[in-house]
Order: C-alpha cells, then structure tokens, then sequence
C-alpha cells in the first residue's frame, strides 16, 4: 500500500467520523464511552472480531466486482498462516460429528487446477478456532490440502459448531452485538483460502443449508450461492464443495 494511498483513504475515514460526531452533536462524555469502549476491545484481543464484524464482507463486496469466479467472502479473525498440510484428515477435537469436505477447483475457463493449495479451517463442536485458545494448538481443525491432477481435492474433517460472538465470551464485541440489537452467534461454516500461481487467492466460507442463524449472521455474510445441501456416504456426512478461481 503507498503513502498516498494511505494519506487517501484515511483522511477520508477521518472526516467521515468527524461528520457522524457534527451529526449526532456527540457530547464529550458519550465520546470518552466510545473511546474506552475501544480500549477495552483492544485490551481484550477482540479488535480483529470487532473490525471484521462490521467491514470484512464490505471489502468483499468490492472485491467481487472485479472477479468472476467463486464469491469472495469473510476471512474473519481466525485465518493462521502455517496451518500443517495434511494428505487425508485434519486433526480433531471434541465431541464431533465427522465431515467429508471435497471438491474440484477448476479455472473460469473450466479447465480442472492441479496443485492448488486450499487452507481450510473451522470451528470446533463448541465454536473454538485452534491456535486462540490454550491447549488447543493449529495443528487440530485446520490443514493445507492439495488439489490432485484432475483439480479434486478432499479431507476429513468436522461439522463446525456455530460461533458466538456473545455467549460466555461475552467482551465488548458481545456487548455492542446487544447494545445494537443483533443477535450475536454466527451460522456455522468452514473456510477457505485457494491459492494457485498464476490466480487470484480466493477467501471463501461454506455455510449449511438448513442451518440456524442464516437469515441473520452478525457479520453478515451469508449468500446462497455459498450454501450447501450436504449428502450422507456410508454413513459419513458430506460436503462438496468446488471453487473457480480467476487467473491473475
Ligand atoms: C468473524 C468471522 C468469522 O468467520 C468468525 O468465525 C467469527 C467472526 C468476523 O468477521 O468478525
Ligand atoms: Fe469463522
């Protein structure tokens, strides 16, 4: 990012908030709770839950203006680079129901991608991302897979538990989620990040059809062309899901 382009932009944010405070004739108590509201979120960790609560999936929405290929969606705040590679099965935790993820990555032109990297990363049964918590290292609920020369790839995994951004953690994002009058748990959803020389990196998430909180995601991030009918292969939950990446 360039100087000028950071001059640009924040000047603009800066103004933009200088209007909503003329607006609103916000007095210099309400200003002091603002600010040490985002004192406390700060100190709390929670900064990164807050910021990509309230303007990943704007960014996204710019983003797609200029691809073709499979939507672009939230990173969110529990993306970690160096997750291990694995060829079959993502370690797992917890009282878990067992998920197949697979699918095919193909071109905009529909030619299949092999060796196409895919971070893929999600919760576990009680909404825990790995790498966040103690006792609860990167190895477990997240990995690299690696397409095949057809374009597939697939992995073991779990059905993710839905994730609060209220509940028992209840920091300052909870409270500003009840303050605002949203509710405060996110549907449940696998990430994905496919990167592939020669491409566009895609960040996506893949949502259950059928599942809670889909008409009201805090993060707001939801779309049906990113929601999917799972199958059931000898007894074992399935999930397809293919990608189109867009050639840089
Ligand atoms: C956010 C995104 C997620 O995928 C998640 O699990 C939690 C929070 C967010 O954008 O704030
Ligand atoms: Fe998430």
């Amino acid at each position: 990012m360039t100087e000028a382009r950071v001059k640009l932009i924040v000047d603009d944010i800066v103004e933009a908030v200088r209007d909503v405070l003329r607006k609103h004739k916000v007095t210099f108590p309400e200003y002091r709770a603002g600010f040490f509201h985002l004192l406390e979120t700060a100190k709390s960790g929670e900064m990164g839950l807050l910021i990509d609560m309230l303007f990943n999936q704007t960014v996204c929405d710019i983003e797609m203006q200029s691809r073709e290929g499979t939507r672009f969606c939230v990173e969110g705040p529990y993306f970690l680079e160096g997750a291990p590679e694995v060829k079959d099965a993502i370690k797992l935790r917890g009282d878990y129901e067992p998920l197949l993820i697979r699918g095919q990555i193909t071109s905009t032109d529909g030619s299949p991608l092999n060796d196409a990297v895919v971070d893929v990363w999600f919760a576990d049964p009680d909404g825990f991302y790995s790498g966040f918590e103690d006792d609860f290292p990167i190895e477990y609920c997240r990995g690299k897979v690696r397409t095949d020369a057809d374009g597939h790839y697939s992995v073991q995994a779990s059905v993710p538990g839905e994730y609060p951004i209220t509940r028992e953690r209840h920091g300052p994002t909870g409270q500003l989620v009840e303050m605002l009058g949203r509710q405060g748990w996110r549907p449940a959803h696998v990430h994905f990040k496919a990167n592939k020389d020669g491409f566009r990196s895609l960040t996506t998430q893949a949502y259950f059809e059928g599942g809670n909180y889909l008409d009201n995601d805090p993060v707001e991030a939801v779309f049906d062309d990113l929601t999917h009918a799972t199958t059931q292969e000898d007894g074992t939950r399935v999930l397809d899901v293919n990608f189109t990446l867009d050639p840089a």
